[in-house]
């Protein structure tokens, strides 16, 4: 069994990926860890430590205490906010990655896993069907981050044999946790508005066509890639990942279904430039073919699920 460090464990994706990976791998193989003590349900899951991704001795003690092999790095600044601190975004993102890619290089731990996003593509990238291996100039920094972080994924694999694997996650939506500070974070927030005040104002426009996925398949991608036999993951910077896409008045349609009376109103901000810069859609047949990756959700089956559980709680 590896022993697993998830850093970033009370965000977004780190807060699902804690629970999945400990019915994966037990109990006591997970070791769940962030800055504060930012949400108590992970904190109370099990073993949890204050680890701060930006300091590597504070990773590397928590690596040697619990005798880590394997690093799950959640922690990140999402694209919005990263607009709004653009040196504080730099710092995290890549410092943190430094921190694990050097952990693995000198033989601490073994393996890594390490997401980036749609945000490596920019306004000269293919927009449909976008392929694995195109155009990449983002115009964000969220973007560059990740797209200089496969660059660092690819080097650290190629020249020290660090195995580190790694998918583009496109807008991820959940009933469980909010997400926070991203461009997509749209497509989560009209699900609780819906329900509470039967309305939402989208600050993207109707017809902004974004790449999405349930968060049950992203942690399954996460999971399956992790345990895919190492020659099988033939990219080592990032994999595209693909489900769905759909614009905001598409999503909307998608809720009158179960809530009739639903309004949507659009008031576009400083992010629809950052949406406007990505892909629609993404072609992610590497990924299929490469270590069998195969999406459950569309917007209909997500949709109904997000509704029932969000009513529910
Ligand atoms: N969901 C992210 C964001 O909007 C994209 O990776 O920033």
């Amino acid at each position: 069994m590896p022993k697993v460090l998830i850093i970033g464990a009370c965000g977004q994706i780190g807060s699902e990926l804690t629970f999945k990976l400990k019915d994966v791998y037990g109990y006591d193989n997970v070791i769940a860890s962030d800055i504060a003590y930012n949400n108590l349900d992970v904190v109370n899951s099990g073993i949890f430590e204050i680890v701060d991704a930006q300091d590597y001795s504070s990773v590397r003690s928590c690596v040697d205490k619990h005798k880590i092999d394997t690093i799950y790095l959640m922690a990140a600044m999402l694209s919005a906010t990263g607009e709004k601190h653009p040196k504080r975004a730099w710092d995290l993102n890549m410092s943190s990655l430094f921190h694990v890619l050097n952990l693995a290089k000198d033989g601490f731990i073994k393996h890594v896993f390490w997401p980036s996003s749609i945000a490596v593509f920019g306004p000269t990238t293919p927009k449909q069907n976008t392929p694995q291996h195109t155009i990449m100039e983002p115009t964000t920094v969220y973007g560059i981050t990740k797209q200089v972080g496969e660059r660092w994924c690819e080097y650290y694999h190629d020249k020290y044999g660090v195995d580190v694997r790694s998918i583009r996650y496109p807008g991820l939506i959940s009933w469980k946790t909010l997400p926070g500070g991203g461009t997509t974070d749209y497509a989560v927030e009209i699900y609780h508005e819906a329900i509470k005040h039967k309305s939402y104002e989208c600050f993207l426009s109707e017809n902004t066509e974004l790449p999405m996925m349930y968060m049950d398949d992203a942690i399954n991608a996460t999971v399956n890639i992790m345990k895919a036999p190492s020659d099988a993951i033939k990219i080592r910077s990032s994999y595209n990942l693909a489900a769905m896409s759909f614009t905001p008045a598409a999503l909307s349609e998608a809720i009158k279904v179960h809530i009739p009376e639903f309004e949507i109103t659009y008031r576009p901000d400083y992010r629809q430039g950052i949406a406007d810069s990505w892909p629609k859609s993404i072609n992610d047949s590497e990924a299929r073919q490469d270590w069998n990756w195969q999406h459950d959700y569309d917007i209909e089956k997500m949709t109904a699920e997000m509704i029932s559980k969000l009513q529910q709680n």
